[in-house]
């Protein structure tokens, strides 16, 4: 099973990660990581940050000749914000010292983990709990994750995202979704559903709904608000079998939702059509068996009982809208015990296009766990003579 940690903050000097338990020999470069890394600063409504911090992965072990060993797979990123700015973070971050005349940050943040952190780790100073509840640490997950998703890549599984819903602007209807979900898969001309999103500013298949989300955030930013939205995630190419139903932590909806709702600020999680079935009846909903026992539709979204069906895999997101913002928001001084308007930090308007690149590569790790479960092996040569030739196709 693969496993992997992360550690580092926001502002200290680097993010590590160590990734446990990939097979050998399968194929994966720092050019595929940070890929990777790159595509999660995409987006229209990122801070400033997004404009410096240009990830670049450092792989110290576990990897030889451009291929995992099974042995554990060790990566570093430096942080720009840390080495960028000498003066002010190796002081406010450092490892050694007693801290004094460091300014203690006191006004938590509704919405953040500040004052939970507080309260949990007992602090008179909100900095380390912004240091690693920052979504920052998602970078690391991306490199983590990317280790995973190249073993899928060699086994035809491709994992692919797209923004469905920004501010309250996106698709009227799950039908229309459908529809420009198959127009990307179709006429992409072989790129995928991806590869059309990410270029788009915000992630959305349909150009005229990216302009109508562009406005929306700008609206957003000169009222001082933040947005959240909603994205899909797709996963073609998956054999049926993976899961189970026998018992709740083999249950691949689970283990999937799971990845997801650990992303910062993701709040829901559908699986298929989930949400708006919940109001339909049955005959309206369910996927219909045919003659060769394909499903004649795809609602459920690729899995049936915690098992895959066969179908592409379909899951959605929802983010909710960035807990930083300038407009202030009422909140208590942990000083003086007072009533106060909180203060703005650097910070995105919103950041449903990187979260949606960060939810291709967490669910990465339980697909795997599910194929490796399944199928076995030491090695990917291994693994590649028990896997089945072709999943499913892409589309609805
Ligand atoms: C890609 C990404 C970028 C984020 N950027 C910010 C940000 O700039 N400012 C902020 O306050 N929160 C940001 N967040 C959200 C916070 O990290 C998150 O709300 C916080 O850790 C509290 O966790 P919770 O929302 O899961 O309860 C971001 C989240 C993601 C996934």
């Amino acid at each position: 099973m693969i496993r992997y940690f992360t550690a580092g903050e926001s502002h200290g000097e680097a993010l590590v990660g160590i990734v446990e338990g990939c097979p050998a020999g399968v194929p994966v470069s720092p050019d595929q990581i940070n890929h990777q890394l790159a595509r999660r600063w995409l987006g229209y409504g990122r801070g400033g940050r997004s404009k410096f911090e240009r990830d670049q992965i450092h792989i110290f072990s576990g990897i030889r000749f451009g291929a995992t060993m099974g042995s554990p797979v060790a990566l570093r990123l430096d942080n720009a914000a840390f080495h960028k700015d000498k003066a002010a973070w190796p002081e406010v971050m450092a490892v050694e010292g007693t801290g004094e005349g460091v300014d203690r940050v006191t006004q938590p943040r509704p919405g953040h983990a500040d004052l939970v952190g507080v309260q949990k780790y007992r602090f008179d100073d909100i900095r380390p709990v912004i240091e690693r509840s920052s979504a920052r640490e998602t970078a690391m997950r991306v490199a983590c994750c990317t280790v995973a998703r190249c073993l899928l890549e060699r086994l035809g599984i491709r994992i692919d995202s797209h923004v469905i819903e920004l501010g309250g602007v996106g698709y009227k209807s799950a039908g229309e979704l459908r529809a420009a979900r198959d127009r990307a898969s179709r006429e992409a001309g072989g790129r995928g559903i991806s590869e059309t999103a990410d270029e788009n500013l915000v992630r959305m298949l349909d150009a005229q709904l990216g302009d109508d989300v562009i406005e929306r955030i700008k609206q957003a930013k000169s009222d001082g608000d933040t947005l959240g939205g909603r994205y899909e995630v797709v996963i073609s190419g998956v054999p049926s079998g993976l899961g189970s139903y026998v018992q709740w932590d083999r249950k691949l909806d689970a283990a999937l939702a799971h990845a997801i709702i650990s992303i910062q600020a993701q709040k829901a999680v559908e699986i298929g059509d989930g949400v708006d079935g919940a109001a339909l009846p049955g005959s309206q909903v369910h996927d219909e068996i045919v003659p060769g026992l394909s499903r004649s539709s795809n609602r459920a979204g690729g899995i049936e009982g915690g098992v895959s069906n066969g179908m592409p895999i379909i899951i959605r997101g929802f983010m909710k809208p960035i807990p930083t913002l300038i407009k202030p928001l009422g909140s208590v001084d942990l000083k003086t015990g007072e009533a106060m308007a909180t203060r703005y930090e650097r910070s995105d308007v919103t950041s449903v296009p990187a979260a949606s690149v960060v939810a291709e590569a967490v669910v990465a790790v339980p697909l795997a766990n599910a194929v490796l479960e399944k199928f076995g092996g030491d090695s990917l040569e291994e693994l590649l003579e028990r896997f089945p030739v072709g999943g499913a196709s892409a589309g609805s």
